[in-house]
């Protein structure tokens, strides 16, 4: 692992095990994540973002299980470490903030306790010295110091979400894993969050962001990896990604994204994805994919580097899997 990388995911399946069969949630994933780097991860509903992303910390439940690769984050094995050495980087090292802050803060307790005890938990400091740290985070992440009596309830949405991230950043972890944080937000607060976690960036943190809003991604990220049922289909700079897009997948997914400045025509892709027990055999996206082949039909195509990205589609790759 090179210096700048943080994170390093190979090959990573992540199934479950449910009465309707095997769900291969992530199935081969192979994705990396530089210091100081803002990732988005783009799909639709169902695709295994989620999974993608408890998987980092070990936090997959039953029936989950990851069932195979590796995922090294500064220098360590993560699937090798014991239960107590994973927990110790669970929020130390790497923080996570989700899609709603109600379901991770306590409804009864006031807003600053909360970031408080995490303090005093891990870091074993003094009540007020945490309150004192507590009150430096809360003006980190935008709010006002007198929030800190505030109980969950009597914040917004885009408040709330503060707050979570305030937890999340308080051991100062190298990586923040966001799961859909904007998504119950309207535009404003979502724009605002963006440039939180961006801010954080600077601050020496990378960030794992992950979203169904392919617009969202691109305004922010250095690196997109767009995921379909399971797999990565197309990974690359943003930049590229949108100026080119060359997987059938990602294009229906910016062309189903409104743009109110060129007022162009949304097209939806049509269908759903697939149901991830029961998988179409070769490319998962052929069924709605308006370029398929016979080939696409049979056999699944690798990812391959090509224009600066790694893309997985027939249209560019041969038999052999070589570039046409
Ligand atoms: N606890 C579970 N038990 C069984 N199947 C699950 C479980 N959690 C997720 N899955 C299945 O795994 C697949 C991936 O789900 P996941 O939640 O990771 O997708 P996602 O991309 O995060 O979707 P969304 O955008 O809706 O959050 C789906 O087919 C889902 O039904
Ligand atoms: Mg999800």
């Amino acid at each position: 692992m090179s210096g700048e990388e943080l994170l390093k995911i190979k090959e990573l399946k992540v199934h479950y095990y449910t009465a309707k069969g095997i769900v291969k949630a992530v199935d081969n994933v192979s994705l990396e994540l530089r210091k100081n780097q803002f990732l988005s991860i783009v799909g639709e509903s169902g695709c295994g973002k989620s999974t993608l992303a408890h998987a980092i910390p070990r936090l997959v439940r039953p029936p989950g299980k990851i069932v195979s690769g590796n995922i090294f984050f500064e220098n360590k094995d993560l699937l090798s470490l014991s239960d107590e050495d994973i927990r110790k980087i669970r929020g130390h090292r790497i923080g996570f903030v989700f899609q709603d802050p109600f379901t991770s803060l306590d409804p009864l307790e006031r807003v600053g306790d909360q970031i408080s005890e995490v303090l005093i938990e891990h870091l074993k400091i003094e009540k007020k010295d945490a309150k004192e740290r507590a009150m430096e985070l809360l003006n980190e992440v935008g709010l006002t110091e007198d929030r800190y009596n505030y109980y969950p309830h009597q914040l917004s949405g885009g408040q709330r979400q503060r707050v979570a991230i305030a937890i999340a950043i308080a051991l100062r972890p190298s990586l923040l894993i966001a799961d859909e944080p904007t998504t119950a937000l309207d535009v404003m607060v979502q724009s605002m969050i963006m440039d939180l976690l961006q801010s954080l960036i600077k601050k020496g943190m990378s960030i794992f962001f992950i979203t169904h809003d392919i617009a969202l991604a691109s305004e922010r990220s250095d690196e997109i990896a767009i995921m379909y049922a399971g797999k990565i289909v197309e990974q690359g700079q943003t930049s590229r990604i949108i100026a080119e897009p060359m997987h059938p997948y990602t294009q229906g997914l910016m062309a189903a994204t409104p743009d109110i400045w060129e007022r162009k025509n949304v097209t939806s892709i049509p269908g759903n994805p697939p149901d991830l027990a029961n998988p179409p055999k070769g490319c998962r996206f052929h069924e709605r994919c308006r370029f398929a082949m016979e080939i696409c039909k049979e056999k699944e195509p690798p990812l391959i580097s090509l224009k600066g990205r790694k893309v997985a589609c027939w249209l560019y790759s041969d038999e052999n899997g070589r570039d046409n």
